[in-house]
């Protein structure tokens, strides 16, 4: 078997057309632009690349993009000031402030101190929340552009056994949210899971977010399970050239592709996703705001 591979740039392109569509009804009907505030502290170079995109897509679907840049020694309580402007400023619908933090700011007391309403990660324990109990309000970005990728190839999720690898507050919580939401029988697998590839073999869908590159290996499939990689990580790659690198997922795509039925690749899978993900809950801050 040869996978499909799911095509999340294509996917992630469109979804920011029709998003560049409500942008503009949203203008023309109700005088409303929205706007996206993101903060990034420091200089890591894969934070920036992020906000910098970030900051182009959301100009380029026609919303106001706010990018700040702030130096690394910036003190907590600077940041907190900044928030608490984001907060209170009508022209700016959601806020972001890029993590990883420098250490000497406890991203909890920033996540904490985003109003719930702006929150376009999804990241304030109102909104995770809102997302277990099923109200509305914005979904946490990676994995929603996961589900939407899954229910594109997969059409209804309902009694699929589905194997998150990873814990975190930012993917593997949330996805585990949204799996059971969409009636798959979720398994979360984490660092301390023992026997992991027993237990990924029993899954119709895994989501691979653990962090460690090409971990997940072929024959620790099911043949014909749908793979997601939520995974960039950037390894060398000396067959490119002295000191070049390259980004690869947390599934070894050259194995999973010949086991799974349909996989997302590295780049070009979930990470566009993401982004577009971001857009269309600024949307949804937006209007929820203005009523
Ligand atoms: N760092 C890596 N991914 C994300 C994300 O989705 N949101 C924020 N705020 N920071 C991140």
């Amino acid at each position: 078997m040869t996978a499909k591979i799911i095509d999340g740039k294509l996917f992630a392109e469109n979804l920011r057309g029709r998003i560049a569509g409500h942008v503009q009804r949203l203008k023309t009907e109700h005088g409303i632009t929205p706007g996206l505030a993101v903060v990034i502290v420091g200089s890591d170079p894969a934070s920036q690349v992020y906000v910098s995109s970030k900051a182009k897509q959301t100009a380029e679907v026609g919303m106001n993009s706010y990018k700040h840049e702030l130096p690394a020694e910036t003190s907590e309580a600077d940041l907190l000031a900044l928030v608490a402007k984001l907060n209170a400023d009508p022209a700016v619908h959601g806020i972001l402030v890029q993590l990883p933090v420098p250490k000497h700011i406890d991203p909890n007391k920033v996540i904490e101190a985003i109003d719930p309403a702006k929150d376009v990660d999804s990241f304030t324990p109102a909104n995770v929340g809102k997302v277990q109990i099923g109200l509305p309000g914005p979904v946490s970005c990676t994995p929603l552009g996961a589900l939407m990728l899954l229910r594109d190839h997969l059409g209804n999720l309902e009694g699929k056994n589905a194997v998150i690898i990873g814990r975190s507050n930012l993917v593997g919580k949330p996805m585990m949210q949204l799996l059971l939401r969409d009636n798959c029988t979720v398994t979360v697998a984490h660092s301390k899971t023992q026997n992991l590839a027993d237990v990924v073999r029993q899954a119709d869908i895994v989501v691979a977010a653990v962090g460690r590159p090409e971990m997940v290996k072929g024959d620790w499939l099911k043949p014909g399970a749908v793979v997601i990689d939520v995974g960039i990580n950037r390894v060398p790659a000396p067959e490119k050239g002295e000191g070049k690198t390259k980004l690869v997922g947390d599934v070894d795509f050259a194995s999973a592709v010949d086991v799974a039925s349909a996989i997302t690749p590295v780049p070009g899978g979930v990470g566009p996703m993401t982004i577009a993900c971001l857009l269309a809950n600024t949307i949804t801050t937006a209007s929820l705001i203005n009523g």
